[in-house]
């Protein structure tokens, strides 16, 4: 399905790193094609004037920029964080949400360029080249796709420079770090090279957004997040535009070193890897959102809602953003958020964020329910016929065990025996 055999005109995700940059000279002598070459803003730290300079010297014809800030922070940040998607337990999937994002915008440059193919430069061995892959066959499956990673004899960052030498192709000479970054408005993970043992405690500074802890302000910080419908709106009573409130809060929680996480995890191509990852905004979003949600959700929603967030973050990290599973879930969110709203205080303090204080016009919470104190609604008589009948499996069980086990009792070792000094077994004799 996938034709290769007679490729026009190629759209790059290109990012302006050393991979991609080869990659135009290559695509175009192995492909004797054209390259448009597309640059993704995502809110990463770069100069993106140099980046569509460096694509047009290696010999893309075109490069277009496309800032995605704002459909990135709404349609896939927003969304996922509302559904508490979590990969493994801790993963925030800052690099796998914005795979879906790029592909769709390299999908829309290449048909107002007339491309008949897309290409990434992930390599063969990790999930983003699964993620890119998915989503075009998804929203373009009549486009051809090139992985050249997957196809070039290049082993090494020397095999890249020297070839780009060979060919008098400028390359940007930039100092090698010995591990690899990625980075978005979301998080930044670290991976490979010195990582790679995971034994290894990380190299002092690494981590770019985020202060160390033990070197944060020594005074905590409150920071109110307003939420509608489980998305947020505002942040400490100032409305903003969601890229705008996510950069906002990464800096006033990564401060506080607030959202470092430093874990294995099992990639979708089957073996484990190791990675660094800080998610400062993120971190503190998810935590003001739980909170409001126990204030907000009833218990029979709330419990559900903690499976839907490990099955969620598994989906988004196995590329299948753009499938009626996930759209599924987002409408189910999308309903029982609906009374998600309210606002959260949470407390900044040496990397740690605890949410202190929260209201909600739709709180299920009611004072005069839970006080201690004198109440009318509340008759505690009540309790007592609600306890027997609660209880009566557990009087079932109990008597039937004693029952069986009776006429055994005095055999019985007390090893053997649970809590209540009768065999369990007793039920299977
Ligand atoms: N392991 C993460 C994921 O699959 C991040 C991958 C990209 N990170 C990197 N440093 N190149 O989502």
């Amino acid at each position: 399905m996938n034709d290769v055999s007679n490729i026009q005109r190629i759209a790059l995700a290109y990012s302006g790193g050393l991979d991609t940059s080869v990659m135009i000279p290559w695509l175009r002598e192995n492909y004797g094609c054209e390259i448009v070459a597309m640059v993704a803003d995502i809110g990463q730290r770069e100069d993106f004037a140099a980046v569509r300079e460096k694509a047009l010297a290696t010999g893309a014809i075109v490069c277009e920029v496309v800032d995605l800030k704002e459909q990135f922070a709404a349609e896939y940040l927003f969304p996922a964080l509302r559904a508490g998607a979590l990969y493994e337990g801790r993963y925030l999937l800052g690099t796998a949400l914005a795979r879906p994002v790029i592909a769709g915008a390299q999908v829309e440059v290449a048909r107002a360029t007339g491309c008949d193919a897309l290409a990434h430069g992930c390599t063969g061995k990790g999930n983003d080249q699964v993620r890119f892959e998915i989503a075009y066959r998804s929203l373009a499956p009549d486009l051809a796709i090139v992985a050249p990673w997957r196809e070039w004899e290049l082993r090494s960052r020397e095999d890249e420079f020297a070839y780009a030498e060979e060919r008098g192709i400028p390359l940007p000479v930039t100092a090698e770090k010995p591990f690899s970054i990625d980075q978005n408005l979301w998080h930044t993970s670290f991976e490979g090279g010195v990582l790679e043992d995971p034994s290894a405690v990380p190299p002092e500074g690494i981590y770019q957004m985020t202060a160390d802890p033990t070197a944060a302000p020594d005074e905590p910080q409150d920071v109110e997040i307003a939420f509608e419908a489980g998305l947020p709106t505002a942040v400490d009573g100032v409305p903003m535009s969601p890229a705008r409130l996510i950069a906002e809060l990464n800096e006033i929680a990564g401060a506080h070193g607030v959202g470092r996480v430093d874990i294995v995890e099992s990639r979708l191509v089957g073996m484990k890897s190791r990675g660094l990852y800080e998610t400062p905004a993120g971190t503190l979003l998810r935590a003001a959102l739980q909170d409001l949600e126990a204030l907000t959700l009833d218990h029979a929603i709330a419990a559900f809602k903690e499976q839907l967030s490990a099955r969620y973050g598994e989906l988004v990290y196995q590329g299948l953003w753009f499938t009626p599973l996930r759209e599924a879930f987002d409408a189910f969110l999308r309903i029982s958020h609906e009374t998600v709203t309210g606002s959260v205080s949470v407390r900044l303090y040496k990397g740690s964020c605890m949410p202190v204080a929260r209201r909600s016009p739709y709180s299920l919470y009611r004072e005069d329910l839970a006080t201690f104190g004198e109440d009318a609604v509340y008759d505690q008589k009540d309790a007592g016929g609600f306890i027997r009948l609660w209880g009566l499996p557990s009087e079932v069980r109990a008597r039937l065990l004693a029952e069986r086990a009776a006429p055994a009792t005095d055999e019985a070792e007390p090893s053997k025996t649970n809590g209540a000094g009768i065999r369990p077994a007793a039920l299977a004799g």
